[in-house]
């Protein structure tokens, strides 16, 4: 049998006729760029993640950058975030000339840990803390992170909060939807992402009217009106083609993200079943979270091992991430050494994505779990 980590052709299946329905009218129109899919979209998705506007952009990288520009962060402003995520969260930062500042994560939902960020920020010198701007949580693998102490922590400290939401659309920490409960959301629609497009694409979410407008005008190189600019911005606009597939997809995302959740209980009773849950550090969800489950993350000694024996047997599964960002070359520079977050680098050993799509089967499951139990071993069903 083969289990591949994603298989979006599945997906397509199910929609492929209303996709290129609506992907022909964009055709029949010619109207590519920031038309009426963009501006039905950003309302749709404000309305799913319950906050007053969202605005469209070209990809999740820019749905960080956009609000850290508008916020004004540039050359020597430090801003707090996890070294346990995608590139594009620091990378961010580090593109407007700003200094990523890192605090380690938790060793069980792999989100940053929020009872070390005023220890992280008392230990900025006086200078250093001036220089603070903001903080970027980001809601690693579907899951929120612990928003209250960040929220008022950042709030004693005067920082703005971004929630990188990327992998985390319709998450919800208690009651409250991912992005809606800092300063603002970035969302990806990068086609791997639980509400993927047919290429790249992004969206800001704010309950601020001003932030929204700022972030409006800074995607279209910061003119307004047009060729008159007040602010330098960037190229960033989401098409027409990518907010037609995504308007027909978030009519599914509801069903899709149950089926991610309802895959995710049965790979937890499997585990349990063969006897592997102490092996198998099983992905820990809060009581009060909403995991949708972007990917679904095990934690094993003998991981590239257990890498290699799954591939062998046909079954795709990734790491993420590899080397936490406080050790990448291009950070050298910072000044950060092994050791220094002892958690993300366990995690970047351990951890491990296994297959998760609304449309995988118990079946194809039972395989994936079969094959660990034959690695490692234990009892087989
Ligand atoms: C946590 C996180 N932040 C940011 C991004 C960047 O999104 P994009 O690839 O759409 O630029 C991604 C996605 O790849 C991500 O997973």
């Amino acid at each position: 049998m083969k289990v591949s980590l994603l298989n979006l052709k599945l997906q397509y299946q199910g929609i492929k006729k209303e996709v290129l329905q609506e992907i022909e009218k964009v055709c029949e129109n010619q109207t590519f760029i920031l038309g009426e899919n963009v501006k039905g979209l950003e309302k749709e998705i404000a309305g799913y993640c319950n906050t007053k506007y969202a605005v469209g952009v070209a990809s999740g990288t820019d749905a960080i950058l956009l609000p850290l520009m508008a916020i004004g962060v540039g050359p020597g402003d430090r801003v707090i975030t996890t070294p346990y995520t995608f590139f594009a969260t620091a990378g961010s930062i580090a593109r407007l000339g700003a200094i990523p500042v890192f605090v380690d994560i938790e060793p069980d939902t792999y989100n940053i840990d929020p009872d070390k960020l005023e220890h992280v920020i008392k230990k900025q010198s006086t200078s250093q803390r001036s220089r603070l701007k903001a903080v970027i949580p980001v809601h690693l693998y579907g899951q929120c992170v612990e928003m209250e102490t960040i929220l008022k922590i950042s709030k004693r400290y005067k920082l703005a909060v971004i929630e990188d939401a990327a992998q985390t659309i319709g998450a919800e920490h208690n009651g409250k939807r991912a992005g809606s409960m800092g300063d603002f959301g970035s969302f990806s629609f990068y086609p791997s992402k639980n509400l993927g497009g047919f290429g790249d694409g992004g969206m800001v979410t704010t309950n601020s009217g001003k932030m929204a407008e700022k972030v409006r005008v800074l995607r279209v190189h910061g003119s307004k009106p047009k060729y008159y600019h007040k602010f330098v911005g960037i190229n960033s606009r989401l098409d027409e083609i990518q907010a037609a597939v995504l308007r027909i997809k978030l009519k599914h995302l509801q069903a899709w993200e149950n089926n991610r959740m309802a895959g995710a209980q049965r790979y937890h009773k499997l585990f349990q079943d063969v006897g592997l849950s102490d092996i198998v550090s099983l992905p820990a969800v809060r009581l009060y979270n909403r995991h949708v489950f972007n990917q679904y993350i095990i934690r094993v000694k003998k991981r590239d091992n257990l890498r290699d024996y799954l591939t062998k047997e046909g079954i795709g599964t990734e790491i993420y991430y590899p080397v936490p960002l406080h050790l990448q070359q291009c950070f050298k520079h910072l000044g950060y050494k092994k050791g220094d977050f002892p958690v993300s680098e366990r995690a970047a050993k351990e951890t491990l994505a296994l297959p998760i799509y609304p449309e995988l089967t118990l079946e194809e499951q039972e395989y994936v779990v079969n094959k660990i139990a034959e690695f490692y071993p234990v009892r087989k069903f």
